[in-house]
């Protein structure tokens, strides 16, 4: 093809989301189906109210899952453990083994939204650390530290120094995803480190950088954590996720929260990006000029690091415009707001 013809449409393996959180009840019943009209696997984050402690936990709540997505969907929920100060490392291994559960989600205590149940220490945790290390099961870092006094801009920095290089260091085996990174710095440590760490990139950052968070005002639909840094670091994203190499690929941290707890005065952290997640990933590949890596990225690199096959059916894209739905319904009278609703998108998924 010549560098200069225009791509309009795109068929690619069905891509996967490595990183989703899907909640439970109502809300559910209501984005469950969305993550999984596009993808095939999604990684689901185990931050309930109560969260998904043990094995036990994380089996019932992916029968809810398959229950809320239509089966003809063929949508595997991938279920993770909420790691705690008390997690028992045998309960893991036996959930590990039996196929129950394929990673652990580290949330150091109070970083986000439902972490207060979280590990307080990462030496709390050393017998679980060294018991994935030697069965191969990845851990999940929400890689921020807790220190209030710390800019919440730099939360992601301080992190790598003084928790991801010890713990990589300890645990030299140890295989470790590092999820929604925000900064240069944390690409540049991904690099450094060979294919046992990988890392997700969300849409999000992938599109909007800390000013755009106040632009003419406060925009609490665009608050998540990690927080959105500065122009430079947007950059750097979108540099490594379009770079097709290994290390990095698709993790939406889909985060849905009612309209009435983000529009407050203390609202919660998360964008809700399922409606149209592959749509927008596109739409950024697109403009790198890069829609060439798109499939490694979104397709490929992930199930390749989590050792699992890739799907065997494909996602076709199409160039086109259309308006993205505003909002989305859940249960009687509540709703959230759709990342990017309302706007005239570029790349539309087509249905089966
Ligand atoms: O913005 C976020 N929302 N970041 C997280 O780490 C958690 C998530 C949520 O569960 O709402
Ligand atoms: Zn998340």
């Amino acid at each position: 093809m010549s560098e200069n013809q225009i791509i309009t449409k795109l068929t690619m393996r069905r891509p996967d989301d490595w990183h989703v959180h899907l909640r439970d009840g109502e809300m559910l019943v209501a984005v469950g189906p969305m993550t999984a009209r596009q993808f095939g696997r999604a990684i689901v984050m185990p931050n309930l109210r109560p969260p998904v402690t043990t094995a036990a936990d994380a089996v019932a709540y992916q029968a809810r899952i398959q229950k809320a997505v239509p089966s003809d969907l063929n949508f595997t929920p991938l279920m993770t453990l909420y790691l705690t100060d008390k997690t028992d490392p045998d309960d893991l291994e036996r959930g590990f083994k039996a196929g129950q559960i394929v990673a652990a989600k580290l949330y150091p205590a109070g970083a986000t939204t439902n972490s207060d149940h979280g590990v307080t220490h990462i030496t709390k945790i050393s017998n679980v650390l060294e018991r994935m290390e030697s069965l191969g099961m990845p851990l999940l870092v929400h890689g921020e530290v807790t220190d209030q006094n710390i800019d919440i801009f730099d939360r992601e920095h301080v992190f790598i120094e003084q928790v991801m290089k010890p713990t990589l260091q300890n645990f030299p085996a140890l295989k470790v995803v590092f999820e929604h990174i925000t900064t240069s710095a944390a690409v540049n440590f991904v690099r450094s480190q060979g294919p046992r760490v990988g890392a997700t990139i969300t849409v999000h950052h992938l599109q909007i950088n800390r000013s755009d968070i106040f632009k003419g005002g406060i925009h609490p639909h665009l608050y998540c954590l990690p927080i959105a840094k500065r122009e430079e670091h947007r950059l750097a994203l979108r540099e490594a996720a379009t770079s097709g190499e290994a290390q990095f690929f698709l993790g939406t941290d889909t985060a849905p929260h009612g309209v009435d707890a983000k529009e407050t005065a203390c609202g919660c952290a998360g964008i809700f990006s399922a409606p149209t997640a592959l749509e927008l990933y596109a739409q950024v590949f697109d403009e790198e000029k890069a829609l060439d890596k798109f499939e490694a990225f979104a397709s490929l690199n992930g199930p390749k690091f989590y050792g699992l096959p890739i799907n065997d059916d494909t996602v076709t894209l199409v160039r086109e415009d259309w308006t993205a739905p505003a909002t989305t319904e859940v249960g009687a009278g509540q709703a959230v707001k759709n990342y990017r609703g309302g706007e005239t998108l570029n790349w539309r998924l087509q249905d089966l």
